[in-house]
């Protein structure tokens, strides 16, 4: 998406207060121009009559008027800036919504490879530059409006002397949009590297405990400056080169003024100019070169928003990597039977992981995947949820191809608890609640109960409503983990699917969580990745993986007996954690 096609997606919707401000603005800006005609006049007025004999009626005319167009002036600004009330913050609401689903819908490769502080910097770039792209804009139409209003009324005395000092500022004003690419090529690069930095920034910052334990604040500190390095460097290339820019574009303005001064005096000399007239164009040569001059500010000011718009909107708005089709229908769920068929997917980069893999899950069956670490058992349930699309092959649920149903449907019919539960940092009575938004706090709490995290729940001084700090960092692992699984038993899905965390747990929680999932898994379809005996204990099936591919598969009697890959890691855990090692 364009910046140009995106920026005009959002005026069109308020086009009627934007154009409206626009015109009261260029109304408003009129009014100076009025006034210095009325200041010419006034000189006129005083060089034909001595103090005297001047007429009062035209004295107080042209007070009056004087008067009026100042009122005027202020109060249509007044007017334009409710205008701007009207549409601005409804238009950057518009835009923030949008940011905002435009990035969520990104896949998870995005927010794996992109760091939160980068993605950050670069959405506030896309609302700060819309918001000075209007303050630009209205100080753009001011000096258009000096510039060409002045010299409409010079074509009324001398239209010589009008076109002269038009086609001269065309040909300054030309001369100074040279600089146009080089400025949006600079300030693209500038926005870019100041969200990357912004991205280290926050890096540590989401890694703050590390870099306490570690004790290497100094070490981060260094880093971070090494890679400012870049941005500085720019960011200096960027006003060297604006200050020349800018030098050597008042140098020409100085030259026009001089050029204008001279086509002036010999018009007066030549062609009869009046006195009135005479003073007025000398007001305007210097509000004309003035407005000339802030013109190319502003004009530099709007390719260099644009620059950074550009590079916020390319990062945030390039095309999503996974999509609903746009015949996609929702997901109905009966029976919930899975199936993976020959399906191939590798990561960017990386040999491929799952060659023409195939797996069935039938519908109520609960399968244990284990293996080595690495062996793809995330990578596969990720693949389920539709976190990534497959490059060949198919995941079916009820004979339905995931990639044909929206997302939305897909996610609502699979509960899911990740390896590694974060939390948002609101009260845990929202975090429960998070499973089914729908659900009424009496709902959540039996949850609570069910998953056996009322106990310490209780034990909080705010009990429901302790926050939880960022990730979830005030809870322990095992706590965090029962939190997941009462959002699971409150999502009315099908399907579960759990990925064991690998930490030890104290054996109370470990009980605490066999029990509460024991329950979450009757009557479910159930993909666990297990890592502890007991989870496998209560599984239909074992599937056992090493590199993407299935090595064994049965129940866990049968593998025992079989005295394989499974059978050794049976034998070899220790503290009823699989311990998966190489042989
Ligand atoms: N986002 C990613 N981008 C690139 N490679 C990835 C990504 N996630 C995982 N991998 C790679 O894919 C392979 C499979 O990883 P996966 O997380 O599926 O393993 P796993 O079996 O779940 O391991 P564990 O038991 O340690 O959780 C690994 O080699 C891993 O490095
Ligand atoms: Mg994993």
């Amino acid at each position: 998406m364009t910046v140009i096609s995106l920026i005009w997606k959002y005026f069109k919707k308020v086009k009627f207060f934007f154009v409206i401000s626009f015109v009261l603005y260029i109304l408003s800006f009129s009014t100076s121009r009025i006034n210095a005609w009325l200041s010419a006049r006034l000189v006129g007025l005083m060089s034909e009559f001595n103090a005297d004999n001047i007429p009062l009626d035209k004295w107080f005319l042209l007070l009056f008027a004087f008067f009026m167009t100042i009122v005027a002036g202020s109060f249509l600004l007044y007017l334009a800036h409710l205008a701007d009330a009207k549409y601005m913050p409804k238009m950057i609401a518009m835009f923030e919504k949008d940011i905002f689903m435009q990035i969520h819908k990104h896949s998870l490769r995005f927010f794996s490879e992109e760091k939160s502080g980068n993605i950050g910097k670069m959405q506030n770039s896309i609302l700060l530059g819309i918001l000075d792209l209007q303050r630009i804009g209205v100080g753009f139409c001011m000096n258009l409006v000096t510039i060409f209003l002045s010299i409409a009324i010079i074509a009324f005395m001398n239209l010589y002397l009008a076109l002269f000092f038009l086609a001269v500022t065309l040909f300054f004003g030309w001369i100074t949009g040279q600089t146009r690419k080089r400025i949006i090529t600079n300030s693209q690069k500038v926005t870019e590297s100041e969200s990357e930095v912004s991205g280290i920034y926050f890096d540590g910052l989401n890694n703050a405990s590390s870099v306490k334990a570690f004790g290497n604040i100094k070490f981060e500190r260094r880093y971070l400056f090494s890679k400012m390095k870049e941005y500085l460097r720019l960011d200096k290339q960027e006003k060297f080169y604006r200050a020349k820019a800018t030098y050597k574009n008042n140098f020409i303005y100085d030259v026009m003024a001089l050029s204008f001064y001279g086509a002036t005096f010999v018009c007066w000399k030549y062609s009869g100019l009046s006195l009135a007239d005479v003073v007025f164009i000398i007001i305007s040569v210097g509000a004309l070169t003035t407005s000339t001059k802030s013109f190319s500010y502003s004009i530099s000011g709007i390719f260099r928003t644009y620059g950074q718009l550009k590079a916020g909107i390319e990062f945030i708005f390039r095309p999503h990597e996974v999509v609903d089709l746009p015949q996609a229908k929702k997901l109905k769920v009966k029976n919930s039977e899975i199936k993976f068929e020959k399906i191939n997917f590798s990561y960017p980069n990386k040999p491929r992981l799952f060659n023409d893999f195939s797996l069935t899950v039938k519908a109520g069956e609960k399968i244990g995947l284990v293996g080595k670490s690495g062996s793809g058992k995330s990578t596969l349930v990720k693949l389920l949820a539709r976190y990534y699309d497959v490059q060949n092959g198919k995941i079916t649920i009820d004979g339905q191809d995931i990639s044909q149903v929206t997302q939305d449907s897909l996610r609502k019919n699979l509960a899911f608890i990740p390896q590694d539960t974060l939390l948002f940092n609101r009260t845990i009575m929202e975090n429960i609640r998070y499973g089914n938004i729908k659900a009424t706090d009496k709902e959540v709490m039996a949850a609570a109960k069910e998953a056996y995290c009322d106990i310490f729940i209780k034990e909080l001084p705010q009990g429901y409503q302790t926050i939880v700090g960022d990730k979830g960092v005030l809870l322990s692992g095992g706590e965090r983990q029962r939190i997941a699984i009462a959002r699971a038993i409150l999502s009315s899905a099908k399907i579960l699917i759990l990925d064991e965390a690998t930490s030890a747990l104290d054996s109370e929680s470990e009980v605490f969580i066999q029990k509460s999932l024991e329950k979450l898994m009757a009557e479910k379809t159930v993909i666990a990745i297990a890592h502890r005996l007991s989870t496998l204990k209560n599984m239909d099936k074992i599937i056992v993986m090493q590199n993407g591919k299935i090595t064994e598969e049965g129940t866990q009697a049968d593998l025992l007996k079989q005295k394989g890959a499974f059978y050794n890691f049976y034998k070899l855990q220790s503290e009823g954690f699989l311990n998966f090692s190489d042989d």
